[in-house]
């Protein structure tokens, strides 16, 4: 039997915002709270990719991005190649290899197209890189000053799970649209309304959510925010636990997700066999009018995943008064759910790459909504087994 989880909205996780896990972690006790570093927010997020060229294409024409630099042979770099793209205060990097025996080759030869950096914006670089290396990070380059006619820049990166690294980005003081070594070119430009980056999912090994929770607290100083665990986000086959960390002011929100046992395979194993490592699941960004948004992407020939007439059947009944048309959110396939504070308006792409691997989240958050959408879990998850059901992998 499926199970009933009729119990809406994020109600419920606001009891596990430390779950008795997270406080046997590492120094969560109130004597040893580690000092949270001063992040900021999400800064670019790089993606390494097998064609830069025509990846960009997709979120330029399909996502609505604009491109805002480019380096490449033309700009005197040999051995990569890079599209800047931005919409709102989402900026992503698309970079691919020219040769095979670069480090981005042999990482889409590994992952295919996935995501290489979540970039994480600061005021001090070096401090933050310096803090984290003190408290056991792993490096993966030092504090590099980089200038040109638009200011200083500077970064440094340390690793987390997978092969994903974190890239502390400081440029408080640069002025360009990207960074040094970006040369500006001619976009089509055409935003469907995505603004920000409102949380990034990382999938990771059974039994290791656990490790990179004390990863995040231990080294990064963020919190438990929200925990979810099998009895939340399970179906008659497959099932997942989840802790989201986040910082205090609520600007970096990073669940955590592992397989958790199930008749069949968990989608979260899915992705660890195609992506061949933990990496990064899905990209949420938000948008102030999730029904004009998704109208573009669908016009713009974006796939999401679909959810069942039923859904909208129970959904007055369930969410209570909205501002949206039930009709137009079940003509779009967007789900809602009512928090104890507000509600969120959410929908799901297909996987954006041959492999079931990254896939992208639409959301709107309504009257100081927090949540992830709890109340949908069980309808997406069925969703995701049908896709998972027709690729073999369930
Ligand atoms: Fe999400």
């Amino acid at each position: 039997m499926i199970k009933n989880k009729t119990r809406s909205a994020s109600d419920k996780a606001s009891e596990k915002t430390i779950s008795p896990e997270a406080a046997a972690a590492g120094r969560r006790a109130e004597n040893q709270e580690v000092a949270e570093l001063p992040v900021k927010g999400f800064d670019y997020i790089e993606f390494y990719v097998g064609n830069a060229k025509q990846a960009r294409y997709y979120y330029e024409h399909g996502l609505g991005f604009e491109v805002v630099g480019y380096k490449g042979l033309e700009t005197g770099e040999r051995h990569t190649t890079s599209y800047a793209l931005r919409q709102n205060n989402i900026t992503i990097v698309l970079t691919s290899a020219l040769s095979p025996d670069h480090e981005v080759a042999e990482h889409v030869r590994k992952h295919g197209d996935g995501v290489r950096s979540i970039g994480l914006k600061v005021d001090d670089a070096r401090q933050c890189y310096e803090i984290a290396i003190e408290r056991g990070a792993v490096s993966v380059y030092e504090p590099r000053v980089q200038t040109d006619d638009f200011g200083i820049f500077v970064s440094a990166a340390v690793k987390t799970y997978g092969d994903t690294i974190h890239t502390f980005v400081q440029r408080k003081d640069y002025d360009g649209n990207i960074a040094p070594g970006y040369k500006l070119v001619n976009s089509w430009s055409g935003g469907v309304g995505l603004g920000t980056v409102d949380h990034v999912v990382g999938n990771v090994e059974s039994g290791k959510m656990m490790e990179w929770v004390r990863f995040y607290e231990n080294i990064f100083g963020f919190r438990v925010f929200q925990g979810f665990d099998a009895s939340d986000i399970s179906t008659q086959y497959s099932a997942l636990t989840s802790r989201v960390m986040a910082n205090r002011s609520g600007t970096i929100k990073m669940p955590i997700n592992e397989p958790a046992p199930g008749e069949k395979k968990s989608q979260i194993q899915e992705y660890l066999d195609f992506y061949s490592a933990p990496g990064v699941q899905h990209i949420a960004m938000s948008t102030k009018n999730i029904i004009a948004t998704v109208s573009q992407l669908k016009e713009r020939g974006i796939e999401f995943l679909s959810v069942p007439r039923a859904y909208y059947e129970s959904l007055k009944e369930r969410v209570g008064l909205i501002d949206e048309d039930i009709e137009a959110l079940s003509r779009l396939g967007i789900l809602v759910d009512r928090e104890s504070k507000g509600y969120l308006l959410q929908i799901f792409t297909k996987p954006v790459e041959d492999r079931p691997t990254l896939f992208f989240e639409i959301i709107q958050r309504k009257e100081g909504a927090s949540g992830f959408g709890k109340g949908n879990f069980l309808a997406l998850f069925e969703s995701l087994e049908r896709e998972q059901n027709q690729r073999g992998n369930l």
